[in-house]
């Protein structure tokens, strides 16, 4: 079996994943799953990087999981599961710290964002967050992570580091990632804002439309999208929210941008957003019902966590072990 590793995860932050998340990252990482040793995990520890409601956290988590089987990806075709229930990523984490300087880390894009909106008492784990993100790639030894754009930055530490480690150690300790961001797509923006990314945590309302959003929520969130006050549509980026409108468009259908631009040439705004809506509604709908369903059988989605965790166990420590003995720490016990 000498498939390409592909491993991707999303954070389950609010309530549910966005449509961004879907075109971005999800889209591929379910077209790699054939042919692909896929690994898609919901990444939870990462979000404990801001405050998140123990009340509702757990079940964010799960409902993230159900999201992935509801959007297709396949527990029999690739390996799912959360990130905490395999401490091997943690422990990894921990090593690569050492490795990795405060000078890279305060370079962090969304490190210098987040901290700022954090304001007061950083927590030190969104500093060192793209660390936790690197052990989860260079543990299962991966090839490729199909990412957003926003996420471009963090692979590029990923493998920093793990060049840095593979020349401090003289050897080849860990394989080196490259990552995959789509031509289009890579960045959907706010509805309300677009020039600024559809974010989970927007808290402008009808910004973002997530994959639990109704029909009618659907509809209201796109027709009141903000666009420019020009009339001709054109794929530019002097008209931020008719090119966004274009991109969901093209991603959900496969149409190029060309031939939406030519269709849609002389028509008003409006008649672009009423097709829009009805192109998310479509897709979105079955989606929606599927994660209800899904959600309804928790022992379904215990069941697929506690294999999953399992098997990615399994595989972490392969790579962990390597890394104790490489170091020089004392052999990692199997228990
Ligand atoms: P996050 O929600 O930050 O955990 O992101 C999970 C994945 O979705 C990452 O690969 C992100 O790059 C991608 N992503 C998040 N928001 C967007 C967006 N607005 N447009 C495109 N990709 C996105
Ligand atoms: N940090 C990513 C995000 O916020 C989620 C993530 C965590 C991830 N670990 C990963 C993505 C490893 C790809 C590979 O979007």
């Amino acid at each position: 079996m000498n498939k390409k590793i592909i491993l991707s995860g999303a954070q389950p932050t609010s309530n549910k994943l966005t449509l961004g998340n879907y075109i971005g990252a999800m889209k591929n990482w379910i077209k790699f799953q054939e042919g692909h040793d896929g690994i898609f995990f919901v990444a939870d520890l990462h979000s404990l990087t801001v405050k998140q409601d123990p009340k509702t956290f757990r079940d964010q988590v799960y409902s993230a999981l159900a999201t992935y089987l509801a959007v297709g990806i396949d527990p029999q075709k690739s390996l799912v599961f959360v990130q905490s229930q395999v401490p091997e990523h943690s422990e990894l984490a921990w090593i690569l710290n050492c490795f990795s300087s405060m000078g890279e880390l305060s370079r962090m894009t969304q490190f210098k964002e987040k901290s700022q909106k954090v304001g007061k008492n950083i927590p030190a784990g969104l500093f060192t967050y793209p660390v936790l993100m690197a052990a989860d790639v260079l543990i299962y030894d991966t090839d490729l992570v199909p990412v957003g754009i926003d996420q471009k930055q963090h692979i590029e530490l990923t493998r920093d580091i793990a060049v840095r480690m593979n020349q401090y150690f003289g050897i080849d300790l860990f394989k080196i990632p490259q990552p995959f961001i789509p031509e289009i797509g890579a960045k959907i923006m706010s509805l309300q804002d677009p020039i600024s990314k559809m974010s989970k945590s927007d808290p402008v309302e009808n910004a973002t439309i997530f994959l639990s959003d109704s029909d009618t929520q659907i509809t209201k969130k796109i027709k009141k999208c903000v666009t420019d006050s020009g009339d001709q549509i054109t794929y530019s980026d002097s008209s931020p929210g008719i090119m966004n409108l274009i991109n969901i468009y093209a991603c959900l259908t496969g149409e190029s941008t060309n031939s939406i631009v030519e269709r849609y040439r002389g028509k008003q705004y409006g008649h672009l957003k009423v097709d829009t809506a009805d192109v998310v509604v479509r897709f979105i709908s079955p989606i929606r019902s599927e994660i209800d369903k899904i959600m309804q059988d928790r022992g379904y989605l215990d069941k697929i966590m506690a294999e999953g965790a399992i098997r990615a166990s399994a595989r972490a420590e392969v790579v962990l072990n390597k890394v104790y003995d490489t170091v020089g720490l004392p052999s990692r016990l199997r228990r």
